[in-house]
């Protein structure tokens, strides 16, 4: 279940997923409840994690115009998991949506929603899936537990990079 916490300027805890839609919608990132009940192994590959997934997936990726995807499998034997950290923790933005199928594990999103002047943080596990608008300044954070397996989907074949805005923000609310 998603837990989200508003950071700044208020400080408040929201559990009810519907509250939680409505909050994120209202900001124009769309966060939806998704089946996730495919049994998964740690060592399973790429290939089969979509392939699970597929029937979900799917026909979102075809309405929807994304061409491709791939999969974040972060678990207890992964090595280096501090610099896979260290890789999507510093705030950043996207030239194109950033979608994420969240099928075991967690994992929080955090957004600067600067022109409300807002932080806050969404707890993503198992069966959340959430899509942060292009242009949404925002970071990920693997910690505390390491533990994720999460589908992303691309409207283009290379996929997005990060664009780092070198702000610092992240400083102030990382673990
Ligand atoms: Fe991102």
């Amino acid at each position: 279940m998603a837990i989200l916490t508003l950071l700044d300027p208020v400080r408040k805890e929201i559990k009810n997923p519907a509250d939680i839609k409505i909050f994120m919608n209202n900001r124009g990132i769309i966060f939806e409840q998704w089946h996730a009940s495919m049994p998964l192994q740690d060592t399973d590959s790429q290939e089969t994690i979509l392939k699970a997934y597929e029937h979900e997936l799917g026909p979102y990726m075809k309405k929807n115009g994304y061409v491709n995807a791939d999969v974040i499998n972060v678990h207890q034997d992964t090595p280096n998991v501090e610099a896979i950290r260290m890789k999507f923790l510093s705030e950043h933005t996207h030239a194109e949506d950033e979608v994420r199928f969240f099928v075991d594990g967690e994992g929080f999103f955090y957004f600067h929603l600067e022109d409300r002047m807002e932080v806050f943080k969404l707890l993503c596990e198992k069966g959340d899936f959430i899509s942060v608008p292009k242009g949404f300044t925002h970071w990920f954070d693997l910690a505390p537990r390491y533990f994720v397996k999460a589908i992303r989907i691309f409207q283009t074949p290379e996929g997005w990079v990060a664009n780092y805005t070198n702000s610092g923000k992240e400083q102030k609310y990382n673990l």
